[in-house]
Order: C-alpha cells, then structure tokens, then sequence
C-alpha cells in the first residue's frame, strides 16, 4: 500500500519528465518550487540537494549511457528495479537507506548501502565498482535517500525484495517454446536485448554473481513482472521452466564468486561452487576484461572478523 501512495507523490516531487531526463550534464535550477502538499517529506527539496536527488535518478535510468565505465552491458538500474525503484516484488528501493548497513550472509558481514549499490554494479551490471565518495555515488544515494522517506521512511514497504516462489523445478525446454512465444519479440531471439530492452544472457546481460543468476530468483521476477505489458500471465511453473532457459546461457564471470558465502549456506540454486556447496547446474561464463575492477572490498566487518 505504501507505494500507491509513494508513486503519485513522487511523481508529483518530480515534477516534470523532461527535467529528470534531461539532469545529465546540465542541471537545471530546479524551477518554481513544487506545490506544498499533504506530505512535505516526499516533496522533491530546491537547491543542491533537489539537483543531486535528480542526477542519481537519472544514473539509475540511464547507467550505461551516464557511466559508460561502470556499467558492463546495456542493463541499467531500473531495468530490474522497476518504475524507479517503486514497484513492489521488483526488488523496489523505497526505503534501502533505512534498511542498511545491513548484514548479508552472501558477504557474511555488515555491508553498508555503497558496497550493495557496488554489488548491483559489479554483479547484476557486470561493470565496475563506483567509488563510494564520488558525486555519481553520492547522487544514488540521495535518490535512494529521498525515496526513503515519508510513508517509506520505517524501510518495510509492500512487496519487499521478490516474493519467495514455491519449490518448483524449472523444465528448460519448455522455457525455450516459452521465450520464442513470449519474450523474444522484445528482448531478441538471441536474447542480447533490443534497443532499450535489456539482455538476458550474453555478454551485455546481468554476471552469474546476480541474484538473477538463480532461477527461483529469476522466476520470482518473470512470474510477477514479464512479459513487461502483460505482467502476472504465466504460471509459476512457466515462469521457472522459462527462467531455467534464460539461466542455461553463458553469460559475464563474477570474480571472487568462490568466496560468497564464506560460512556456507549458498542457497541450492546458486549456479557455481562456494564454501559447502556444489551446484546442480553450472552456467558457461564469458572473460571480463578488468577482473580486479569488478571487486568490491571487503567490509571492515568481515576484515576483522577475528575480532568478533
Ligand atoms: C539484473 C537485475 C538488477 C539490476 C540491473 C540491478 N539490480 Fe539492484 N538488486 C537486484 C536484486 C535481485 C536485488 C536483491 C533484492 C532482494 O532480494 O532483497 C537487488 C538489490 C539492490 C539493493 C538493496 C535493496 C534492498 O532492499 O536490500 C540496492 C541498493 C540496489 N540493488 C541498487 C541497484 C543499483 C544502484 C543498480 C544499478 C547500478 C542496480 N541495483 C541494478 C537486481 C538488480
Ligand atoms: C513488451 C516487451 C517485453 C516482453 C514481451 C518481455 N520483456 Fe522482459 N523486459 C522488458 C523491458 C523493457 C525490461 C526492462 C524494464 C525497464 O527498463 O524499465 C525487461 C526486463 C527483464 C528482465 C530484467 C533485466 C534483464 O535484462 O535481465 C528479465 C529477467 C526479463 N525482462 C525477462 C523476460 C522474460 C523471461 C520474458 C518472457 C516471459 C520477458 N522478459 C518478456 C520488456 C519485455
């Protein structure tokens, strides 16, 4: 419920399309100040802070055209993250600055909310690690700030990460009859991506380190959000036979991957080997080209572990 609210605000803070599409380069002084509502705390604020919040939202809706250096493919932000970060069981981002620090059992360590932005970077962009003092970090974050605030302010919104999905096994060869009727006329029949429609596999798509890369995970987004004008019309046992297909593909290598989880406890269908855990299927990786770039150190937390 918290988003019906959130949506219809922030689209109101934001005022005009135009000026969000166009933050880039050149932000605009905001212009005349957006009514004062009911809820003053979604209003987009003036002045510096406004512009940065816009020029983060601009990074989340055009990475790869705004960060060329840090966005491995043609993935951006907002393609998993759906209607700016809002919309429920599209892992949606109102109220992540209230839900980090954070710990993660994949780090098994305190991860503050630059390092998960990174993850996302290195991970489910493939790119590279944005350092975490730059402006373009600093903009993300008062994006993600601002969208936290308000009704989304306690960080427990509706829809919260994707819904668990029942256990089920998904069937890749039907998933393939379902990607040639269902998802190729938008994503490509080799599923690289069309235009602005992101890439499923390949080299232009998401790394195996993605929470994508897992196929309860890719099937929990599929069955609730694709095909994209017709959301909820699969069933979940086609929504994983379909996620099955799309994770049988090659696709870019995470490095370090082998570390993730370091105190056990992969879920089962984490396609590579961690500490205690062999995967039931294993996806062909491509080369990244700067490995060392696409880490993300290490939080303090897990550096002094001995400590604990
Ligand atoms: C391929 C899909 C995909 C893309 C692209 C993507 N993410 Fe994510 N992101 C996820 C998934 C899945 C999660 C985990 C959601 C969960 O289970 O809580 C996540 C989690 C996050 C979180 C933590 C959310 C929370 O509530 O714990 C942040 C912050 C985030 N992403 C930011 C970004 C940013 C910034 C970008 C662009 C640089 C990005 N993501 C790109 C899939 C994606
Ligand atoms: C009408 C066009 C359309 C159809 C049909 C469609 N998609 Fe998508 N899909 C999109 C768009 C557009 C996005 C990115 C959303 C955005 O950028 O706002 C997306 C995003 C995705 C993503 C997350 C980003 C990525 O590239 O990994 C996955 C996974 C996905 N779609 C899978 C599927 C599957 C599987 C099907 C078939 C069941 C399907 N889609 C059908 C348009 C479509």
């Amino acid at each position: 419920m918290v988003h019906r609210h959130l949506i219809p605000l922030l689209a109101a803070a934001l005022a005009c399309g135009r000026d969000v599409d166009s933050v880039g380069a050149r932000a605009r002084p905001p212009a005349a100040a957006p009514p004062r509502a009911a809820r003053p705390d979604t209003i987009l604020p003036d002045g510096p802070l406004g512009a940065s919040i816009r020029r983060g939202l601009a990074l989340l809706e055009h990475t790869p055209d705004s960060l060329a250096r840090y966005a491995g493919g043609n993935l951006r932000c907002t393609s998993c993250h759906l209607d700016r970060g809002l919309r429920p069981n599209a892992a949606p981002l109102a109220g992540v600055h209230a839900r980090f620090p954070r710990y993660m059992d994949r780090a098994d360590a305190v991860v503050p909310l630059e390092d998960r932005v990174n993850y996302c970077f290195t991970r489910s962009l493939a790119g590279k690690a944005l350092p975490s003092r730059s402006r373009e970090m600093v903009d993300i974050v008062a994006y993600l700030a601002f969208i936290s605030r308000g009704p989304a302010a306690s960080g427990q919104v509706a829809g919260l990460g994707m819904a668990k999905m029942p256990a089920l096994k998904g069937d890749s060869v039907h998933g393939a009859a379902i990607f040639t009727s269902t998802c190729a006329r938008c994503h490509g029949v080799d599923g690289a991506g069309v235009a602005t429609v992101p890439a499923l596999w390949g080299k232009a798509s998401f790394s195996i380190g993605a929470s994508m890369a897992r196929v309860e995970r890719a099937a929990s987004f599929v069955r609730h959000n694709m095909p994209f004008d017709k959301p909820g019309s699969l069933s979940d046992q086609e929504a994983f036979d379909v996620a099955a297909f799309v994770n049988s593909h090659p696709r870019p290598d995470s490095p370090g991957k082998e570390l993730d989880w370091p105190s056990g406890g992969a879920p089962a269908d984490v396609p590579y080997a961690t500490k205690g855990h062999v995967p039931s299927a294993r996806i062909p990786v491509l080369p990244r080209r700067d490995p060392g770039a696409s880490l993300v150190a290490p939080p303090v937390s897990a550096l002094a572990r001995g400590a604990r």
